[in-house]
């Protein structure tokens, strides 16, 4: 096997078991190096810090999959599937959809597989997970036998990476429409027509819990809804209605399909495909009130050089979000960007306090589900933080 020789900012962070190596870290690339090869990862005294697999391509070239030397092969990958499959047996108690695999979180770095009643979501995201896609492939269908495996790999993560966009069916058969049930909430999900790899399984835990704070003359705005996942949870424990925002139309059509599928009256719902950032100003100044408002954006930040406009359009949510909120109720406040963090959510939230001249009472600090762990040793895989607020009265 090929060496590549890590410089010792690189080893640094190696010892600590973080798995990711940049561009300007790596000492010497090994020659002839093949896009996702597998190298041997040594220092500049050729002591070895374990396999890994490496991408010119990449600014991110190095991504470790094994802190000692050891074979990875077809037995090593089927071997890392099983034991993140057995892991979630747990999560399926309360729903037939869950992640069985979160790429770095479970030593299996670039991959993603989600389980949705029998059909398997798949993404390949690297050029060193593209080389083992027969392995992965066949140790899937022998672990789990699903129904068909359905590919949505994330086209500009394999953009970076140098591969071409790959969706569609690789195994078996997929229906169109798979019914997920989620705490007793059913949602449909169109894997061919949904957003990453299929539904925010992410959520989960923190759909379930809001559900406390409901009672049945709740009503909750539910901001950047997607298919629904908080409101249909809210609706489903007796919230008197909910309005559901997100810009998508198709989502907002999806909405749409899941409040016909939990046969909930049309008057509890209205559903709103617009700019939720337009949409909450304007309904702060027609003094709209909610008794939950949850604010749930998409990554407004895929960089560090982002997070200070991502934080100013996290600001005029939380500010808002306060103004639409009644005395008394909920508001929860979520970042799926690793470069916002829950300090910087705290810090903006007080600066909203302050501005609107209203005391926030912190209810929970909310994360990402426990089907997406994150590992210690590498402080990006937890990129999911929240915050459920009570507006003190
Ligand atoms: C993190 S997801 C929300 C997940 C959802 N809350 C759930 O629990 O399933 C973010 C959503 O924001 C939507 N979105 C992105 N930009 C938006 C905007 N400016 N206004 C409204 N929705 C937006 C996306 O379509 C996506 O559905």
């Amino acid at each position: 096997m090929k060496k590549l020789v890590v410089k010792n900012s690189a080893a640094k962070k190696l010892r600590l078991f973080n798995p990711w190596v940049y561009q300007n870290e790596i000492a010497m690339l090994p020659q002839g190096l093949e896009s996702g090869e597998l190298v041997e990862v040594v220092n500049l005294k050729q002591e070895s810090f374990g396999i890994g697999y490496a991408n010119v391509h990449s600014v991110i070239t190095l991504r470790m999959l094994s802190f000692v030397s050891e074979t990875i092969d077809a037995a090593w990958i089927k071997n890392k599937l099983h034991r993140a499959i057995s892991a979630r047996n747990p999560i399926m108690e309360h729903s037939n959809a869950c992640r069985l695999v979160h790429s770095e979180a479970d030593g299996l770095a670039g991959l993603i597989v989600d389980f949705y009643d029998g059909v398997l979501s798949l993404a390949i995201n690297t050029a060193g997970m593209e080389r083992f896609r027969k392995e992965i492939i066949a140790a899937l269908v022998e672990i789990v036998e699903p129904l068909g495996i359905y590919e949505k790999s994330d086209a500009s993560a394999r953009e970076k990476e140098g591969l071409e966009t790959k969706e569609g069916l690789v195994y078996g058969e997929a229906p169109d429409l798979i019914e997920v049930l989620e705490y007793g909430c059913k949602f449909g999900v169109e894997l061919g027509n949904s957003q990453k790899t299929g539904f925010y399984l992410d959520q989960r835990f923190n759909h379930g819990l809001l559900t406390e704070y409901i009672d049945e003359e709740s009503t909750m705005l539910d901001l950047f809804c997607n298919v629904g996942g908080f409101g249909m949870h809210a609706l489903n424990a007796g919230a008197a209605s909910v309005t559901f925002v997100d810009i998508s139309k198709s989502a907002i059509e999806q909405v749409k399909k899941n409040l016909k599928l939990n046969e909930f009256a049309a008057k509890r719902a209205v559903c709103v495909a617009q700019n939720a950032m337009d949409y909450i100003k304007e309904a702060a100044e027609r003094k709209e009130s909610y008794d939950i408002v949850v604010l749930d954006p998409p990554s407004f930040a895929k960089t560090k050089e982002q997070a200070a406009g991502a934080i100013s359009g996290f600001k005029h949510l939380m500010l808002n979000g306060i103004k639409v909120c009644k005395p008394g109720g909920v508001i929860a406040l979520f970042s799926c960007s690793y470069h916002v963090s829950m300090d910087d959510l705290i810090e903006l939230s007080l600066d909203a306090s302050r501005d609107t001249g209203v005391q926030l009472r912190v209810l929970e600090h909310l994360y990402q589900d426990k089907d997406h762990p994150y590992i210690l040793n590498m402080p990006n895989s937890l990129y999911l933080k929240g915050l459920l607020f009570q507006r003190v009265e």
